[in-house]
């Protein structure tokens, strides 16, 4: 079983907003003291609201996006936070082995969300051979990332550790007003054949 620690609370106090997404509480629950000498690489990380988080969890954070201003206006949101690169990159276009050159221990996965990106996304993360654990955002939410994580656990290359976010007392609301009864993320262990 992988280790999820707790008590990460001292460690981000000074997190004053993390965006629309998973809340500071669940990251900082379930990562524990995990995190701290690691390497995350946050795919899709659109205005960086996420990036914040995690670059006070980690050591380092690689935060890509396919379209160069979000980029830009992540770094601006970031300024103050030094360990962050940030990469312009479209999952679907180009080259994955790019990051085998890094040890990369976290993704967090928050991309494109339709079935066959989100297969094929999981597939390149798993050739990083460093990556033991991969954070699936808006997994009850969007059901091409709800299946996708479930053929790779079917397949015994993922294994769920942890529910995060919202739906921990049941169905929760979409702004759209959509009802979702899935949890809103999940974790899982990468599993080595
Ligand atoms: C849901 S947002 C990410 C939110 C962010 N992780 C957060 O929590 O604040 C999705 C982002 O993924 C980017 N994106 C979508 N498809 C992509 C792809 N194939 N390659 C790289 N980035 C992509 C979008 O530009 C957008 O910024």
């Amino acid at each position: 079983m992988f280790y999820l620690g707790e008590n990460w609370s001292s460690l981000v106090s000074d997190v004053v907003s993390v965006g629309p997404d998973l809340s500071e509480k669940d990251l900082v629950q379930q990562l524990g003291a995990f995190s701290q000498n690691f390497t995350v690489l946050e795919v899709g990380s659109y205005f960086g609201y996420t990036t914040r988080l995690l670059s006070h969890l980690f050591k380092r954070v690689i935060a890509l996006d396919a379209i160069p201003e979000l980029l830009q206006a992540n770094r601006e949101y970031n300024m103050d936070r030094d360990n962050i690169l940030y990469l312009r990159f479209h999952t679907g276009n180009h080259d994955w082995s790019i990051f085998s050159m890094n040890t990369i221990h976290v993704v967090f996965l928050d991309a494109s969300h339709d079935f066959e990106s989100v297969m094929q996304d999981i597939d390149n993360c798993l050739r990083i051979p460093t990556v033991s654990l991969i954070i699936f955002d808006d997994y009850g939410a969007e059901e091409g990332v709800r299946l996708a994580v479930e053929r790779f656990v079917a397949a015994k290359r993922l294994q769920p550790v942890a529910l995060l976010g919202e739906g921990e007392n049941g169905p929760w609301k979409l702004r759209d007003g959509r009802e979702v009864k899935d949890r809103e993320a999940i974790a899982c262990e990468v599993l080595r054949p």
